[in-house]
């Protein structure tokens, strides 16, 4: 049920809109005056407070100023008096919801009454989503008591309030873009849009106007204003992630917002003044990029003020089980399931497994666990195939050519990939292909047998990557 709040110096006045509210089915308290409305108004936090503008003592307007401060998810309509009007439009600009002249008709009053519980609600319901946001993203939040990630919990924690940029580097799915919002989160900068933007995934064309916007004109096809993602971002936090692929045009415009801290719409005459802070990801040598040409060095310098190196998963074994906890509560309660844990063969599963896909792949594994468990514990059947399966596609995925294949390379070249991934070591290659050493062993030398070199071949390869 809401709670409305009547303030009002006469009591008459108070009695009959308590009435009317009561009736209506509101849980409503009066208050005689401003002071004696903000003891009330602790007490029972109303979602509406209906105040008169002229009271003796704390008026209308200071007691709004008051309830503002205090009362985040209180809405206030302001009463006056016929002949006011102009106070109540200053309520209004210092942030009263509405305003209602005296004689108050009552269809009015339930009217402005039922809208200003609407935006209470709204209120509540938003500070409930950014709570929510904050804790998902709190860096608390982040799993990991290996070394390597609580190093760069570290990092994150005193980054967080500073404006410095920062470069993230890790694998797939290691979780940058996760600690990107965790340092957005964990910010001033938190109650202003966290964007992300992948650069690997806009045309090259479109960069320009999507990161800077445009005026109308600037090119056929450009009939209305376009703000772009950095103004909107205005005070917040943009991450750019996979930053090896912005295009070297880009770069130099990049380095301008940082180094000047404005942008130019396409097609603007005038720059326009922006302060965002820049976190950027990347999974590639940047270096290499650097190198090679295609990437600015100066603008690399200045990326990398702070630098978070993300370990992969299978360099924080130790992780695993508390993640898979972590990930069996998500999924429990996204799917309405009960499933209290993982058993220890599929424990041991789990841990042994390399991770080519990190923590995102570990998190579907889970996920889709806790959709196919009819248990309450998952075993390992319940995660085995996809283990194995992902194994597999990550290096032999392959379309049958038009003209069909020499079966024996085929077989040959399997063998030869599987001990290059399990670095010479049979036994961990024949795993990789679910065969036994043996049948491994057998087939290796098989086809092997007329080049007696093809395994040193293979580790060399390997060691010139
Ligand atoms: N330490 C962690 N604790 C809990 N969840 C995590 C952690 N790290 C990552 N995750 C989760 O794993 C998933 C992948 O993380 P994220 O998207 O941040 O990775 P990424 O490095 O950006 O991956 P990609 O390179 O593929 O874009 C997300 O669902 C994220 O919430
Ligand atoms: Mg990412």
């Amino acid at each position: 049920m809401s709670v409305i709040l009547v303030v009002d110096d006469e009591r008459l006045q108070r009695d009959i809109i308590k009435t009317i509210l009561d009736e209506e089915g509101y849980e409503t308290y009066t208050a005689p005056s401003g002071e004696e409305a903000l003891k009330t108004a602790k007490k029972y936090n109303p979602d509406v407070i209906l105040a008169d503008l002229k009271m003796g003592g704390m008026d209308g307007i200071e007691l709004l100023e008051s309830v503002q401060k205090y009362f985040a998810t209180s809405t206030m309509i302001i009463v006056t008096a016929h002949g006011t009007i102009s106070s109540a439009v200053e309520a209004m600009k210092k942030g009263a919801f509405d305003y209602l002249t005296k004689p108050l008709s009552k269809d009015s009053l339930l009217m402005t009454v039922r809208r200003a519980v609407e935006r209470t609600e709204l209120l509540k319901e938003n500070l409930h989503l950014q709570k929510e946001l904050y804790d998902r993203f709190r860096i608390e939040g982040i799993i990991g008591n290996s070394g390597k990630m609580q190093e760069a919990v570290k990092i994150m924690k005193k980054v967080s309030d500073s404006s410095a940029t920062v470069l993230i580097r890790g694998e797939s799915g290691t979780g940058k873009e996760l600690a990107a919002r965790a340092i957005h989160y964990n910010s001033s900068r938190r109650s202003k849009p966290f964007t992300a933007l992948n650069c690997a995934s806009i045309p090259e064309n479109l960069f320009e106007s999507e990161l800077f916007g445009y005026e109308p004109g600037s090119f056929t096809g450009a009939t209305s204003r376009k703000i772009g993602m950095i103004e909107l971002t205005n005070n917040g936090t943009l991450f750019l992630d996979e930053i090896g692929d912005l295009p070297l045009l880009m770069q130099a415009k990049i380095l301008r917002v940082l180094q000047d801290k404005e942008i130019r719409r396409l097609g603007g005459k005038y720059p326009i003044k922006v302060d965002v802070r820049i976190i950027t990801a990347t999974n590639k040598d940047i270096e290499k990029e650097l190198a090679k040409g295609n990437f600015r060095e100066d603008l690399y310098y200045r990326l990398r003020v702070v630098v978070i190196e993300l370990p992969m998963l299978r360099d924080r074994k130790n992780d695993i089980p508390g993640l898979v906890q972590f990930f069996l509560n998500r999924y429990n309660l996204e799917f309405g399931k009960r499933i209290k844990g993982v058993d220890s063969a599929a424990i041991k599963a789990l841990v042994d497994y390399d991770w080519p896909g990190n923590i995102r792949q570990l998190e579907s594994v889970i996920e889709r666990a806790v959709i196919l468990c009819d248990t309450d514990t998952i075993a390992l059947r319940d995660i085995k195939s996809e283990l194995r399966l992902s194994e597999r596609s990550g290096s032999f995925d392959f379309d049958l050519p038009e003209g069909g294949i020499n079966f024996e390379e085929l077989e040959k070249d399997i063998l030869k990939k599987s001990m290059l991934r399990a670095n010479g070591v049979m036994a961990k290659a024949a795993k990789l292909l679910g065969m036994s050493y043996k049948t491994f062993w057998y087939r290796w030398e098989k086809l092997n047998s007329d080049h007696p070199d093809s395994r040193d071949e293979a580790l060399d390869q390997e060691d010139s990557n």
